[in-house]
């Protein structure tokens, strides 16, 4: 856990992350081209593919696991003015920097919880919808967090994100042990495309997973 925070801790402080995750800027669209084999076209793609069954005007209470920096979410967020929304990630670093997107974005259905998600301090069934994007191979504990996230969702609720996946890529995958796993930012085991649709299988009562490239992106309903 604490070399993944210290590499977070970093990647907030030193204001790159926002680049990488939207593959723009210089660096972050010639990461996104050499380790994902994305243009921006395709991120927005794998990210729009991510969110889209959630309903806008839903009136609910959504949880985001981990926020990050905001930078994925904060405009959804915006437009989901009846939604009640809380966001949580282990790193302060990160999330302050989606603290201060919501603020200046005028974001006020929104709360900030420092947390792990192996541990959500959350009761069960309490949420509407759980989000997750690009969370799932970070964590260091899989099976707690897949469990976690479960736990607090409610019977009927709406499971969703993206996840990245091995076996897609081999270069995608040659960079990711070489680099991010190396650095602290990706932990594996890393799921395929079948080990995770076989995972969310068992724990809920409908599942879609599409991909792209080396992304997946789920929808499921407890
Ligand atoms: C790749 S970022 C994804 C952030 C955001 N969802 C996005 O797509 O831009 C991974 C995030 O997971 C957080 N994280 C790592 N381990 C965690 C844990 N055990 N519990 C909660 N958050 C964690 C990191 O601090 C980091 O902000």
């Amino acid at each position: 856990m604490s070399k993944t925070s210290k590499a977070f801790d970093f990647a907030g402080r030193s204001g790159i992350y926002d680049g990488v995750i939207t593959g723009t800027g210089l660096f972050g669209s010639l990461v996104s081209k050499i380790v994902w084999g994305m243009d921006q076209k395709k991120d927005l793609e794998y990210q729009s593919m991510a969110t889209k069954s959630i309903p806008i005007d839903m009136d609910g209470r959504l949880l985001e696991v981990p926020v990050g920096t905001g930078v994925l979410t904060m405009p959804l967020y915006k437009c989901m003015k009846n939604a009640c929304i809380t966001c949580l990630d282990y790193s302060k670093e990160m999330m302050a920097h989606a603290e201060s997107r919501a603020v200046r974005m005028g974001i006020k259905n929104i709360g900030f919880v420092r947390g792990d998600v192996a541990a959500l301090p959350f009761s069960d069934d309490s949420f509407d919808v759980v989000l997750s994007m690009n969370g799932l191979h970070v964590f260091p504990d899989k099976n707690a967090a897949f469990s976690e996230l479960f736990r607090v969702l409610k019977p009927g609720g709406l499971f969703c994100g993206c996840t990245y996946i091995m076996g897609e890529s081999k270069k995608t995958d040659w960079f990711i042990n070489k680099f991010y796993v190396t650095g602290g930012y990706f932990n594996p085991p890393f799921d395929t495309r079948e080990s995770l649709r076989s995972r969310l299988n068992k724990m809920y009562s409908s599942v879609n997973v599409e991909t792209l490239l080396s992304e997946a992106c789920f929808s499921c309903i407890k």
